[in-house]
């Protein structure tokens, strides 16, 4: 390829637009402040899990009317596809995706719920409804606790899809860009 400004330009494609870089690491965050605060500092633990269902309700919005590789219709694929590329993985035959791969965007709809979910039952706790009440204490706690284990997953499928196809995808998610997708790619 032609080297140069446009050549340079070719090699790389934007995939990440600012809202969900942004998105994203205000989401670690608030999510990691939410549960190292849990036991220790209420006050700042209602305001982090009410910033990470925040950020949960704009990035809703945003899967809708965002662009290109933000919208789900763009990564939400049918299980029986989700399932296809995970047997696909195990094969060694996946094709790289240049937006979020059939199993990642998975995860980021299972993700999306999870915190949102925890999110609603924490704020049902300040609720004179369920206040105190044990059954919501253990929903809460439960789902968060599932959320630490799919974020555990999460970190595992972005170093998998990493290695397997020569990118650093957490630096993707920092700059926006990606290597531009070559013939075998799903753009
Ligand atoms: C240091 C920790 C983390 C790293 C390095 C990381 C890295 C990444 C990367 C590289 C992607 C893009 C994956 C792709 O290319 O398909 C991504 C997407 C995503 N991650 Fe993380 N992640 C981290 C923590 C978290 C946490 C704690 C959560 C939620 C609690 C989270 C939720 C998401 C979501 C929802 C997306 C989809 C982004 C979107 O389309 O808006 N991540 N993450
Ligand atoms: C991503 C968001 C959130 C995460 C990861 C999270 C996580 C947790 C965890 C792990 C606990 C259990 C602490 C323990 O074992 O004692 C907890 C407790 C609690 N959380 Fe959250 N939380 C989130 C959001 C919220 C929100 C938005 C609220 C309220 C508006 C909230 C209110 C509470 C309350 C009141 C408790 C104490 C319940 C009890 O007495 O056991 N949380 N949270």
């Amino acid at each position: 390829m032609a080297a140069g400004p446009e050549g340079a330009q070719a090699r790389h494609v934007r995939v990440w637009d600012p809202l969900v870089r942004l998105f994203h690491w205000s989401l670690a965050l608030s999510f990691a402040v939410a549960w190292f605060s849990a036991k220790t500092w209420s006050d700042l633990h209602v305001w982090a899990g009410y910033a990470a269902g925040s950020l949960i309700g704009v990035r809703l919005l945003w899967g809708v009317f965002g662009t290109r590789y933000a919208r789900f219709s763009q990564f939400v694929r049918s299980p029986l596809s989700v399932l296809a590329y995970l047997k696909a993985i195990a094969q060694g035959g996946e094709a790289r995706h240049i937006g979020h791969n059939p199993a990642g965007g998975a995860m980021v709809v299972a993700l999306l719920v999870a915190i949102g979910a925890t999110a609603v039952s924490g704020w049902a706790l300040t609720t004179d409804a369920f206040w105190g009440d044990l059954a919501m204490q253990r929903l809460h706690d439960g789902i968060a606790h599932l959320l630490l284990l799919m974020v555990c997953a999460h970190l595992a499928g972005v170093a998998l899809a990493s290695f397997r196809h020569g990118e650093n995808l957490v630096g993707a998610m920092l700059s926006g860009d990606k290597r531009a997708p070559s013939a075998d790619d799903v753009a």
